[in-house]
């Protein structure tokens, strides 16, 4: 276990506070149904500054003069790895992830007053869950309760994911290197799903050759529930049911990416289900793919983050006039947002641990500056539903392009280029299957 990241979060996060305490839960196991569980994922704001991967833990971060840092968590118990598997116990806790103290979760209530006694702050995260908040004001009512021994209770109560969010939002090396890798695992997964698409096979069996790669090649997970679409479920933004026969003559949408250690990839691709564009869906997909690229040419340091959308939706809005899917001029569509019918969503959102991830997008009411270490997607599309003055050579095609770029000191880097997206690029991968 590399710990040297996780001390330094902690360590920066100690700083930020000046004086107080910190106190950041994993995630609870989740029940399934009766006897059965989701699978295991755990909090990230508390996997940043820890990477421990075991429910029932907290990690508290004292900062002050002297800082500490303190993890609680699942007692060692033979009788229960029998069953369960491997569980660190404080004592290997303390060792392998670099803490000053560790201590069983079940001496959290009675430690905390201790530790919050003659603290000026305490920084938690509060409303996501009422058990844990009524938990932390507890504490710090126990400590009131102290007064008349001299002891202060802490005056402020913080949101820390606040502090935190904006430390996650840079990424540093070891995060970008495991991004890469999530990112190298999708992009192989999207090309095994070139290769597998045929007319006559299901969305669920292309699901399946994206799931077979990633967990081949070590991802945990997807990041989130895969996106295969064809047809004109390309047209439903968050279509899941993937159940469908792909048809000759369709568009294959495909939205997924794995998770490597804690860390999410969110590639797009969309490509014909017999390998060869027919003219409409070409005029299409060249167009998102021109957006794509005016947006990605907006990623660099100092931009507002709203930049690459603003590329992104004056491309596609002069298309859509030439296709004659809008009529009236480019300066119209813009001001009336009428290119909303074939393009409703925004171009991209931050990318990490969490698939949407922590961050704000405005400061002050101005739209942030991206920096380096800034990861985003870039993601345009065009959703075309049958309707009134839609072309019907158009009709049911829905293209999406998602790429993964890291911010550098010059422009971006994209994790994602490995994934065909040229149409000669697609069609040839298509014609060796
Ligand atoms: N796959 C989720 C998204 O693209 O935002
Ligand atoms: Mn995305
Ligand atoms: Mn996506």
């Amino acid at each position: 276990m590399n710990t040297a990241p996780h001390l330094r979060r902690r360590a920066r996060l100690a700083q930020l506070i000046g004086k107080g305490v910190a106190i950041i839960p994993t995630a609870p196991e989740r029940t399934r149904n009766r006897d059965a569980h989701y699978p295991y994922r755990y909090d990230s704001y508390f996997f940043h500054l820890t990477g421990f991967t075991e429910p029932e833990a907290v990690v508290v971060v004292v900062a002050g003069e002297k800082p500490r840092n303190l993890l609680f968590c699942r007692e060692k118990n033979e009788e229960r790895e029998i069953w369960d598997g491997f569980r660190y116990g404080p004592v290997a806790a303390k060792e392998s992830f670099a803490f000053d103290e560790t201590y069983t979760i079940d001496q959290l209530d009675k430690l905390m007053p201790d530790l919050l006694a003659d603290q000026p702050a305490v920084y938690a995260h509060l409303g996501g869950d009422s058990a844990w908040d009524a938990r932390v004001l507890g504490w710090v009512n126990e400590v009131r309760n102290r007064a008349r021994t001299g002891v202060a209770a802490p005056r402020d109560i913080a949101d820390v994911h606040t502090l935190l969010d904006d430390l996650r939002l840079i990424k540093d090396a070891d995060e970008l290197a495991t991004m890469r890798g999530a990112a190298a695992i999708s992009t192989g997964a999207h090309v095994r799903a070139m290769r597998a698409a045929r007319a006559g096979i299901t969305e669920y069996q292309i699901e399946a050759e994206l799931l077979h790669e990633f967990r081949r090649l070590g991802a945990q997970s997807p990041a989130y529930t895969s996106i295969v679409a064809s047809g004109a479920n390309a047209c439903v933004l968050h279509y899941v049911s993937n159940d469908a026969v792909l048809k000759d003559g369709d568009l294959l949408l495909i939205d997924a990416g794995c998770e490597l250690d804690g860390y999410a990839s969110d590639i797009t691709r969309t490509f014909p289900v017999n390998g060869r564009f027919s003219a409409p869906q070409r005029a299409v997909y060249e167009l998102v793919l021109a957006a794509q690229a005016a947006a990605i040419a907006e990623v660099k340091p100092g931009n507002p983050w709203n930049a690459p959308h603003y590329a992104a939706v004056k491309v596609l809005a002069q298309g859509f006039i030439d296709l004659k899917l809008l009529t009236g001029d480019l300066a119209e569509v813009l001001e009336k947002e009428t290119y909303r019918k074939f393009y409703m969503h925004r171009t991209g959102h931050w990318l990490g641990l969490d698939v949407h991830d922590a961050g704000d997008y405005k400061r002050d009411g101005q739209w942030r500056a991206l920096q380096p270490g800034m990861v985003l997607t870039v993601e345009p599309g065009c959703y075309i539903r049958p309707g009134d003055g839609v072309p019907a050579e158009f009709a049911n095609i829905g293209v999406r392009i998602e790429d993964d770029a890291v911010v550098t000191a010059t422009g971006c880097e994209i994790l994602t280029s490995a994934a065909p997206k040229t149409v000669s690029d697609i069609e040839t991968l298509m014609a060796s299957r």
